[in-house]
């Protein structure tokens, strides 16, 4: 794999065709027990790309939060550092074909998500495309994307790698196009020169909000959840900066709502109980009602 189009399913390389999965043991496939006890960053292609048993959950906000920004099935979309496609899995069924787009150099962690994420089948029926460049050069696809997302890389990313993949983001940004990334907030800024890994790197909002206006870029920190505390970002063309959207409640109109779902099925739960079917029915019953107004009566008369 060495250019985005070599990776298309419809032709073939070598190197795609032949899945290179030996160092990932044919029992530690998704659902296996045993993936969550290995290290965060193993060569495992769900324990590689973050803790292995929030896989499914970082692939839900992941989803989610790109659907309610407005991305939609005819969209282009660039998912940078992609991963074992733990969010492809998801991105690729809902767009039409050849809308998703995937940048990863661990050619493996793509092999293995096509293998046993998404299929062959749906492979050849959506057609996504993938690069394995370690340089952020998110031109190699010569196309406009309409949304960008890079789901845990700035939290791992030098200073200059981050302004790299910025400034190569703003030149395949649609004129709205919206770039979704995720840092680790921290007090201090990261001043190594390399990608840091698996550990992570923080550095301050004002230090992401300089480096994306370094490239014309406005940069809004939204409230959304993250399974591993990272902050997401949303960044577009300075121009179109009141485009991104302001999430700030997001997080606590969720939680209510959960709550409030919660609080329902329980409510559905003991209603349905057979003591509270019994008692219900008591109350309801008319022999019920007289022994009530005797009761009453008999509180009156003493
Ligand atoms: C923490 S993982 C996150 C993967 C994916 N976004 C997800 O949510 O599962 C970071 C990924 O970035 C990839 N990566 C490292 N250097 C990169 C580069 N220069 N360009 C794109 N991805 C890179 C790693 O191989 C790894 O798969």
């Amino acid at each position: 794999m060495g250019s985005a189009a070599n990776l298309r399913p419809s032709e073939p390389t070598e190197q795609a065709v032949k899945p290179k999965l030996t160092l990932v043991p044919k029992s530690d496939v998704p659902g296996d027990e045993r993936i969550g006890d290995l290290p965060i960053g193993a060569k495992h292609p769900r324990a590689f790309v973050g803790a292995a048993e929030g896989y499914d959950i970082m692939a839900a906000t992941q989803f989610s939060i790109m659907t309610l920004l407005g991305l939609r099935q005819d969209d282009y979309l660039l998912d940078i550092g992609c991963g074992s496609l733990r969010g492809g899995r998801l991105f690729i069924p809902y767009l039409q074909p050849e809308r998703y787009h995937g940048i990863e150099p661990e050619a493996w962690l793509v092999e293995h998500g096509i293998e046993n994420e998404v299929g062959r089948d749906l492979i050849e029926i959506k057609r996504p495309v993938f690069s394995d460049n370690n340089e952020f050069r998110l031109t190699i696809f010569d196309q406009q994307f309409d949304f960008l997302l890079a789901q845990s890389i700035f939290s791992h990313a030098s200073r200059s790698q981050i302004a790299s993949c910025l400034e190569e983001a703003r030149k395949v940004m649609a004129p709205g196009a919206l770039f979704v990334a995720t840092f680790l907030m921290g007090e201090e800024d990261y001043t190594g020169g390399s990608w840091v890994y698996p550990g992570c790197v923080t550095y301050t909002l004002d230090t992401m909000r300089a480096l994306a206006k370094e490239q014309g870029l406005a940069c809004r920190a939204i409230d959304w959840p993250h399974a591993a505390q990272q902050t997401w970002l949303i960044f577009a063309h300075e121009e179109n900066a009141e485009q991104i959207p302001d999430l700030d409640d997001t997080t606590r109109i969720l939680s209510m709502e959960n709550d409030l779902r919660f609080a329902k099925a329980r409510l559905a739960k003991l209603q349905n109980h057979p003591y509270v079917r019994l008692g219900m029915n008591v109350v309801s019953h008319p022999l019920y009602a007289r022994v009530r107004e005797a009761t009453s009566r008999l509180r009156r008369a003493s």
